[in-house]
């Protein structure tokens, strides 16, 4: 079949690279796709986020299987506008994508099935939310009401800075609202299912490190590293998360007209045991999708598929004892500015194989082949092990023979899980 996947980081070169192990997978098309990617696939320039286009693109080229990577274009409606073409898609429609992009919306959702979560209130001007912090105190969670990529996010540790994030919400461009919550304590998660309307099928666990420096100090990125499972999420807290978070949830999004088709990613606050819900994704994370491909390999694409096709009920995963662990090789300065242009050595050398892979994400070729530094993370070094330290090892070797001198990483992905 004709296969073909929107968007250029790292989570849409390991969506890529797992869609090639089955053989199911005849042409491979990724738009816009990024270095690595215009290595095993073809590379397609298209507006993902205008669903005439991409329909029309899917017509031209005989597409059977649409992949969408990224939350811009589910909040656009491109997978609606593929549906009514009748092409098959993987990804929530943009009623539905609203659990990620409405933080009031997922709220009101939580509300409605009963799920546990942070205590919430929104504002639609600053005054009765300076008066919200207030009376609640710090820590409090200042959140702008709109698709943000996590930035839209201040944990306040001072009713001061609530205060400052709530001027700042209301002064900028940031959302018409802010919602505000409670502060959770535990150990967050990240959990992924697929569904299919009404079909719960668990995909996988994994932590990220949201933070730019070791020992989780620095400001917040889109992830530095990732490593999958999580061993917080033992069979207990997954059935809870699955019974009183996901299962709700879905049911009550299929009650309202606008049911779930795609994954879902929860993130979890878990503490004594019992998860709440900090919120949901509509796409895989980055880079935790790496580490969940790698583990998964060619039986990804068969549940993604059995899941845009309504039959999830069918599928299985088969999960191996394995671990999987990424570490994100980003330009010095990110999440600040920093410098474009600078060729990447030693990727050459470093094959890629069922246990290891360079996920590349902001990258491109220069004039001549060599590969350039074009964004803020650039490399999602993965590899698999048989347990986590092994995983670990195999990944910073791979690291430590890139070459580099303008690129960072954090030496210490993996330490919640490897803490003794
Ligand atoms: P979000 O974009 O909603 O996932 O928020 C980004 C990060 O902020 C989360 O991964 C958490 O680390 C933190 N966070 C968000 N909401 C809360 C909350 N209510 N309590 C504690 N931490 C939170
Ligand atoms: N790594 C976090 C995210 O993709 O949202």
């Amino acid at each position: 079949m004709n296969i073909l996947i929107l968007g250029s980081g790292g989570r849409e070169h390991a969506l890529a690279w797992a869609a090639l192990q089955n053989p199911k997978c005849d042409r491979l098309i990724v738009a816009p796709g990024n270095a690595g990617i215009a290595g095993i696939a073809e590379i397609a320039t298209l507006d993902i986020e205008d669903g005439d286009a991409v329909a029309g693109f899917a017509a031209e080229n005989a597409v059977d299987f649409v992949i969408i990577g990224p939350e811009a274009p589910l909040a656009r409606g491109v997978a609606d506008r593929l549906r009514a073409a009748g092409v098959s898609v993987f990804g929530p429609d943009a009623a539905a994508a609203m659990l990620e992009t409405s933080k009031t919306f997922t709220k009101e959702i939580c509300d409605a099935a009963g799920v546990p979560t942070a205590r919430w209130a929104r504002f639609d001007a600053a005054e009765p939310a300076h008066a919200h912090v207030e009376a609640e105190g710090a820590p409090i969670v200042v959140k702008s009401d709109g698709l943000a990529a996590g930035k839209g996010v201040v944990v306040a540790e001072t009713t001061a800075e609530a205060h400052a994030a709530i001027d700042a919400n209301f002064d900028g461009d940031g959302g018409a609202a802010v919602v505000i919550e409670e502060f959770m304590t535990g150990e967050e998660a990240s959990f992924f299912v697929l569904v299919d309307g009404t079909t719960i099928l668990p995909f996988g666990t994994a932590q990220d490190h949201k933070r730019a420096g070791d020992g989780d100090t620095g400001p917040n990125t889109g992830g530095m590293g990732a490593y999958s499972p999580a061993p917080i999420m033992t069979p207990d807290v997954t059935e809870a998360a699955v019974e009183r978070i996901i299962r709700p949830v879905v049911d009550e999004m299929a009650r309202r007209g606008t049911p779930y088709r795609g994954i879902l990613y929860a993130g979890l606050m878990i503490e004594d045991g019992a998860p709440r819900l900090v919120e949901f994704n509509a796409r895989f994370g980055d880079p935790e999708c790496q580490v969940l491909m790698m583990r998964l390999g060619a039986q990804a694409l068969d549940a993604m598929l059995a899941c845009a096709e309504g039959r999830l009920g069918e599928a299985r995963v088969a999960w191996a004892s394995d671990h999987a662990l990424t570490v994100v090789m980003a330009a010095r300065g990110y999440p600040g500015p920093y410098e474009k242009g600078d060729a990447i050595g030693g990727l050459d050398a470093l094959t890629g194989t069922s246990s290891q892979m360079v996920f590349h994400a902001g990258t491109a070729l220069a004039q001549g082949g060599a590969v350039v530094a074009q964004g803020g993370r650039v490399l999602g070094v993965t590899a698999r092990g048989r347990d986590l330290m092994q995983a670990r090892e195999r990944a910073y070797a791979m690291c430590d023979a890139i070459d580099w001198p303008g690129g960072y990483f954090r030496r210490d992905i993996g330490w919640r899980a490897l803490r003794t």
